[in-house]
């Protein structure tokens, strides 16, 4: 295969701190490699037209480090393969259109940068003959085969913040306070936060609860002395034998919106405990602001990693941590899966030898 002298790079799904700070890297490290690199707008959207990517140098992503979001767009659409379109030629599959152009376009290689939807679409881009390299994002950090992906931390630490300042008004008027964190399917945001966080109960998506045991424990503090409790929900967690609480049902990706979980459980512990309860839902500002130093490193490994593979002509392949190196994961081994918590993990249970209820 001849070597690679103009890559496109894109960032697909949510965002999570930390896209700027790839996207950096692999410009900049590219640039220094003599690969020019072309900045696709909106996902593989802008793959769509031309007119919708630009060339981006170290001088186009100076000062974008320390950025949340992402310099280029992104979109949740849903799957190209899954969409039609319509062009100059008459309706046409949206992933036959992305593949036109990028061979129009003169691209030698893709960098996708996004979450498990993203790379599950990148995957097949691939298998259609696009030689592409994926980058593993989302706060969730429920991607299988590395232990962390940027955004992670810089949401961990805002939801700690936010815990450490519900502290204050539950201890001050004896309240509960009912914290909702992202965490679709998997609970690491709500298990890590509510660690740190000091919280009394932790609900998330892989151990259905009990409400009544979630009561029990607060009724529990209150003998003890402690006249207040913190209780973190990952939005997608649910009681057993029911199902996650859904905001609504129709998005154009196809993906159900979750959302209410928090204050359900917030209704029910005042039902069951007769105590004064209170619910917040900290939502997209988990996702915004400034990366941790930690996901800046991370991104910018990711980055510096990912041209490294491109260089070397192995595509199909995800970067990944696996502690302290980043290494490549073939594509086909990581998507379509979730990394969820598992029960025997230690954090869960020291936490749970330290009198966290998980409701179970
Ligand atoms: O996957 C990351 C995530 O933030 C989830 O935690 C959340 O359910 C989802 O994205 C929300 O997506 P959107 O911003 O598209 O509603």
């Amino acid at each position: 295969m001849p070597p690679v002298t103009r890559l496109g790079i894109l960032t697909g799904g949510g965002d999570a701190p930390g896209l700027n700070a790839v996207i950096r890297a692999v410009v900049k490290s590219a640039f220094n490699s003599g690969i020019e690199c072309l900045g696709i707008e909106d996902s593989f959207d802008g793959l769509l037209e031309p007119g919708r990517s630009r060339v981006l140098g170290p001088r186009e992503v100076t000062g974008i480090l320390r950025l949340g979001g992402t310099i280029l767009g992104t979109i949740n659409r849903g799957n190209p393969y899954d969409l039609p379109i319509s062009t100059s030629d008459g309706i046409k599959p949206y992933s036959e259109r992305v593949i036109e152009m990028f061979h129009e376009m003169g691209l030698h290689a893709l960098v996708v940068i996004g979450g498990d939807g993203t790379l599950a679409i990148a995957h097949q881009f691939f298998q259609a003959g696009i030689p592409l390299v994926g980058v593993p994002k989302t706060i969730d950090n429920d991607i299988v085969g590395t232990t962390n992906c940027f955004g992670f931390d810089t949401a961990v630490d805002f939801a700690t913040d936010a815990i450490d300042r519900l502290h204050t008004t539950a201890e001050a008027h004896h309240r509960v306070m009912v914290v909702e964190v992202m965490g679709r399917y998997a609970g690491w945001i709500a298990l890590y936060a509510g660690v740190a966080g000091g919280a009394d109960a932790i609900l998330i998506p892989e151990i259905p609860f009990d409400l009544a045991i979630v009561a029990e424990r607060l009724r529990e503090r209150d003998r003890l002395g402690a006249k207040f409790s913190i209780v973190v929900v990952a939005e997608g967690a649910f009681p057993r034998g029911g199902t996650p609480s859904l905001l609504d049902r129709e998005r154009h990706d196809r993906v159900e919106r979750l959302g209410g979980i928090g204050a359900l459980v917030c209704e029910g512990l005042a039902r069951e405990t007769g105590k004064e309860t209170r619910s917040v839902v900290l939502g997209h500002l988990q996702r915004g602001g400034t990366p941790t130093s930690f996901d800046r490193l991370l991104a910018t490994r990711f980055g510096g990693k990912a041209v490294e593979l491109v260089r070397c002509g192995a595509f199909g392949t995800m970067v990944a941590f696996a502690p302290p190196d980043i290494i490549a994961r073939p594509l086909k081994d990581v998507v379509g899966k979730t990394k969820n918590v598992p029960r025997d993990f230690d954090l869960l249970q020291t936490a749970k030898s330290m009198g966290v209820t998980f409701g179970d």
